[in-house]
């Protein structure tokens, strides 16, 4: 199956960095959202990451413009009429990916393959609010999308073959590296990341340590990029929230219970990154 043509839907962090390396690759994408601005925003995060590569000399300013002259802008879902995939990367919730999927399932042509790139829910039942499961699957980026070379593909319970193939060769395509996993809680990425940036949190919550030592330990001693508790503001709290609860109830085991603290960040607006605050504090 020959794949040109894909619509983003949502164009936050995931969404723009996941339109951004498919017009890279070549293909045709739109980015779509619920308000224009959300859209601008999402174009306004790609122009400065691909301003970047041409300072680095890494692409042309004709590649630039070439790039995002394939990206075309959309607050309406019937634009998904012509699209080959759609890779929906919207708020983590059943009940809206649910919606979207069934009214995707409307307007995307009979051959299209709809992708999700949640990072915990169940393919299977999102699969179920369509009527071509075999042509829905999970397709987990991770952040920051331009650079993390992995691809977690989840096969929901009909997922077929033909569409797996699918979308490792797009993956590939992109330059990134899928690995196939099947649909159980927070797949494999998450259901091992999360519980370690809990359990960062509870030695917070029980005065082992501050933040910054927390890190220090995870940076230092373990070889990690960033700590776990930059991470998790990296992440997004809310979102780090809603993975350890898809956890415990999915496994119903105490092991994945959420951090008290967690949840009093969450409550109070503490997001992380992108509120400004979080473990810690951002401009
Ligand atoms: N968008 C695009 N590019 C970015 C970027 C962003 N948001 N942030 C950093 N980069 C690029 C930089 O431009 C730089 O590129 P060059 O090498 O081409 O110059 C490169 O990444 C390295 O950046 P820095 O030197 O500034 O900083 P760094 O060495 O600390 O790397 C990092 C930044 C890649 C984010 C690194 O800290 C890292 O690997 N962190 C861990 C990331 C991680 O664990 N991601 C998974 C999160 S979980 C998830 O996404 C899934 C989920 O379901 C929750």
């Amino acid at each position: 199956m020959e794949i040109k043509k894909v619509m983003v839907i949502g164009a936050g962090q995931m969404g723009s960095g996941i339109a951004q390396v498919h017009a890279m690759a070549g293909l045709d994408v739109v980015l779509h959202d619920l308000k224009s601005e959300f859209v601008e925003r999402g174009m306004s995060t790609m122009t400065k990451n691909l301003l970047r590569q041409v300072e680095k000399g890494r692409i042309s300013e004709a590649d630039k413009e070439s790039i995002l002259s394939r990206i075309s802008t959309s607050t309406d879902l019937t634009n998904a009429s012509d699209v080959d995939v759609v890779i929906e990367a919207a708020v983590e919730n059943m009940d809206i990916k649910t919606a979207l999927f069934a009214e995707l399932d409307q307007i995307a042509p009979a051959h299209a393959i709809l992708a999700t790139n949640t990072s915990s829910l169940p393919i299977t039942e999102i699969a179920a609010a369509t009527k071509r499961p075999e042509q829905v699957i999970g397709m987990h980026f991770m952040n920051p999308v331009p650079v993390m070379k992995l691809v977690e593909i989840i096969r929901g319970l009909a997922t077929s073959e033909k569409v797996y193939q699918a979308i490792k060769d797009l993956s590939l395509k992109l330059e990134k590296t899928p690995v196939e996993v099947n649909d159980f809680p927070g797949f494999v990425s998450n259901r091992i990341l999360m519980p370690m940036i809990n359990e960062a949190i509870y030695t917070v919550f029980e005065g082992v340590a501050s933040p910054e030592a927390v890190d220090e330990v995870m940076k230092l001693g373990m070889n990690h990029p960033m700590g776990p508790l930059t991470l998790a503001d990296f992440i997004g709290l809310d979102t780090c929230l809603y993975i350890m609860e898809t956890l415990h109830e999915g496994f119903g085991d105490d092991k994945y219970r959420p951090c008290p603290l967690l949840r009093k960040y969450v409550k109070a607006g503490w997001l992380g990154k992108k509120s400004g605050r979080g473990f810690y504090t951002y401009e």
